[in-house]
Parts: C-alpha cells; structure tokens; sequence
C-alpha cells in the first residue's frame, strides 16, 4: 500500500483530493508553483449544475456530474466542519430561459431523459416565471426550470479546502516554481523537482495542473492534449432578491452571491495561457446582461476577471492510472466543470491510490485514450 502523496497543483482539484487523501491516511504533499486557487478555481461562478450543463444525453460525463452533484451536500459539510469556514453552498435552482418558441421543441426530450436522472425540471411560461424570477426580461417567453441545481463560492471552498488540509496535516507548498523534473523510480515512487523548493520524493503523485498538464507529457510519455480556453467574467453589485435562481441563456449566465454580487460569465475564448481581461469580452456579457436582465442595464460592473479553463480534445477529463508509470494518476482536463466534479474526482483518484479497481464510472475518461489513437 502505499503511503505518501503529491498532488501537483493546488487548484480545486489538486486540494480536494488532498483533503480526501489526509482523510484515508496518506500523507500529503501539495507542489503548487503559484498560489492556491490563483487560477481557473479562483476565477469560476461556481455552478453546480449537470443538467442545464449537460442538455443532449445521459452519457458518462453527464453521469458523473450528476454522482459529483450528489456528493457535494456531506463533502461541502465535512470540508466546513474541518475547516471551520463557510463556503456559501446555495440550492437556489436554475432557469433555462428561451426567447421563441421554436426553441422550445427540443426541450421535451430533454425534460423527459433529466427528469428520468432526478432533475424534476418543468417547463414554466407566463405569469408563474414572472413570480418566479420578476427580474427577467419580457422577452422571454418560457423557461425550464430545474430545482436540485445549485452554486458554491468556488474561491471560499478553495480557501476552507486549504485551511483544512493544513488542519489535516497536509504539507502545503505554493510557489513552488516551475516543474524541473519528474523521475519515476524502478520499484515504484517518484521525485518532483520544482524550482523554488528541494527536491521531494512519494510512493505516488496525482496530476492536478489544470490547463498546465499538457507539458507532463515528456515525463509520463502518454499523449495529453490539454489546452487553455479563457473564461472572461464579471460582476455586478446586487442585492438578494435581484435574482433569486441561476439563469442560463444562449449568450451568457448569471448567478446572485450571498456576498451581494452577481456573476454573469463567460467567454470561451482560445488565447493561449493570456489569462487578461478584454473590452470585448466584457462588453459581450454587457450586453447579453442588457438584454435579459433589464435591471442590469446602465449599472457599471464591480469586478471583471478571467480564468483558462483545462480543455481535452474531447471535452471529457482525464481520471486515471497513467499507463506504464504505475505512480502516477491523472485527474486532470475538468474544463467547464471542474468545481461541480472536485468531490466525483477526490473519491476516484483516492480509490485508486487505495488500489481499487478503476470504477465503471471513469472507463471514458482513461488518461491514455489518446496515446492509443496516437499509435493507430
Ligand atoms: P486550476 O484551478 O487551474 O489549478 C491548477 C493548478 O496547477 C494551478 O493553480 C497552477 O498554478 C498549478 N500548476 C500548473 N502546473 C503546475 C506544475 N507543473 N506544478 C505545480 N503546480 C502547477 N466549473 C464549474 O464546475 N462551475 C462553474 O460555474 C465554472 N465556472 C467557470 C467560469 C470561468 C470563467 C472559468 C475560467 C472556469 C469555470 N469553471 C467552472 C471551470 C473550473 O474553474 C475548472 O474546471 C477548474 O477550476 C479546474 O480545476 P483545476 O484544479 O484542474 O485547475
Ligand atoms: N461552467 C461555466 C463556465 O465554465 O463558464
């Protein structure tokens, strides 16, 4: 068995399966060469949200968003409790919302296979939206609305996740610098070699480097084709009953913050790893906000940002053994929905440290689908 853990990189996927690592026994070490959360994990709206992020099918992505959803009441309890921190967790529901009727049509399969998977979703128009959600604009005509989805103030869960491994004993290392070296030994067990700290050595390492994973390719010598999509995003001051639900349109989304801010994001914008902000990107959400929440209209925005989130070639992350490097597990390439899926991938990065078998559940997500298609 073994006893000792890196996660290299300490965004939400690196420190939750920390957290559940310390929990199990392992001693843990996190390598993270800038600051905690200081990339996409600092820069989501948070959503947890499988079914309005998921529209076309039941397929094993979506199941897994769906079994992380499940998890996160006792995970975001335990990570509390550790932590004594508040992470801002609100089941405030979400609203599809459609302008024509037209784009209604296809929403009947979709309400039939969601409400199959435990969404209770129902399709609401008229006076009962206006109820719902007064703040909508008149536009639009009918929304599908969908109680079980929920939001997390992702840079707060990030916060308590660190305050509790430290609490755990987790060894925490931010700034850690660029990765020089990854050796993997004979036996087993590995040693990381970053720039700002020695050298450290653990029966096994978890990649957890976000968009950066791509340049482990040269260590694990499988095929990683990760890549970075920005993510512009602002914020407007708002109070509680601004906008009671999270709203999903085809131009953008909005979420209301206990803090007093709504969020309205994103751009999907291939910059390379240029993490700016851009007049355009912010003016598109601007607009987009005018247009379907009128009480928007003329207010400045608090805060703008962005984020690159780890993109795969086929969208779908990447949880794993790494073949022929039997130290190395791969939880990686989240995407769009990394903050939804940090429970699902703590759980299933943690059985396979313990050594169990790799669960139905990820077969698609193998790390080394793409080294395969490379030797075709
Ligand atoms: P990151 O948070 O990027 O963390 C990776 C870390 O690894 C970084 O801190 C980096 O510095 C570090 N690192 C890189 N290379 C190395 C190395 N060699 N050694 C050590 N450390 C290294 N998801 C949702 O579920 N819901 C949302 O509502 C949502 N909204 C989003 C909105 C925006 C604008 C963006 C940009 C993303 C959003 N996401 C959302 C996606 C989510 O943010 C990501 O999927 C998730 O944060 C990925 O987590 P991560 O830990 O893999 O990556
Ligand atoms: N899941 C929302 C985003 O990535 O922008």
């Amino acid at each position: 068995m073994p006893q000792s853990v890196i996660m290299l990189g300490g965004g939400i996927i690196g420190l939750s399966c920390a957290f559940e690592a310390a929990l199990r026994g392992y001693r843990v070490i996190v390598l993270e060469a800038g600051n905690f959360g200081g990339q996409a994990s600092g820069a989501a709206a948070g959503m947890l949200a499988p079914y309005s992020e998921n529209t076309d099918q039941p397929d094993a992505f979506f199941r897994l968003c769906l079994q992380s959803l499940n998890l996160y009441k006792p995970w975001v309890e335990k990570v509390e409790a550790y932590s004594g921190m508040s992470t801002d967790w609100v089941r405030s529901g979400s609203l599809n919302v459609f302008r024509h009727e037209a784009d209604l049509f296809p929403l009947w399969s979709r309400i039939r296979w969601h409400n199959e998977w435990g969404a209770k979703a129902e399709l609401v128009e008229g006076a009962a939206l206006r109820e719902l959600e007064p703040g909508l604009s008149h536009e639009i005509t009918a929304a599908l609305y969908c109680p079980e989805e929920s939001h997390i103030y992702a840079p707060g869960l990030v916060a308590a996740l660190e305050t509790a491994c430290r609490k755990l004993g987790v060894k925490l290392y931010d700034y850690a610098g660029e990765l020089l070296d990854l050796a993997f030994h004979e036996a087993s067990g590995v040693t990381v070699r970053m720039a700002g700290i020695p050298a450290i050595s653990a029966d096994r390492i978890v990649i957890c480097s976000g968009a950066w994973s791509g340049a482990l390719e040269r260590w694990l010598n499988i095929s990683l084709p990760i890549h970075p999509i920005r993510g512009q995003i602002c914020s407007y001051e708002s109070m509680p009953d601004d906008l009671r639900h999270m709203i999903f349109s085809s131009q953008a989304y909005w979420v209301n913050k206990p803090m007093g801010r709504i969020v309205c994001g994103a751009s999907e914008d291939v910059a390379g790893f240029d993490s700016s902000v851009t007049d355009r990107g912010i003016e598109r959400l601007i607009r987009a906000s005018e247009r379907w929440l009128p009480h928007l209209t003329d207010k400045n925005t608090a805060h703008r940002w962005a984020g690159l989130r780890p993109a795969t070639m086929d969208g779908l992350p990447l949880i794993g053994s790494v073949e022929g490097k039997p130290s190395a597990i791969m939880a990686s390439g989240h995407y769009r929905n990394g903050i939804l899926l940090s429970p699902v991938t703590a759980m299933l990065a943690c059985d396979l440290l313990d050594g169990r078998t790799e669960s139905s559940l990820i077969t698609a997500f193998s790390p080394n689908r793409f080294t395969a298609l490379r030797s075709v």
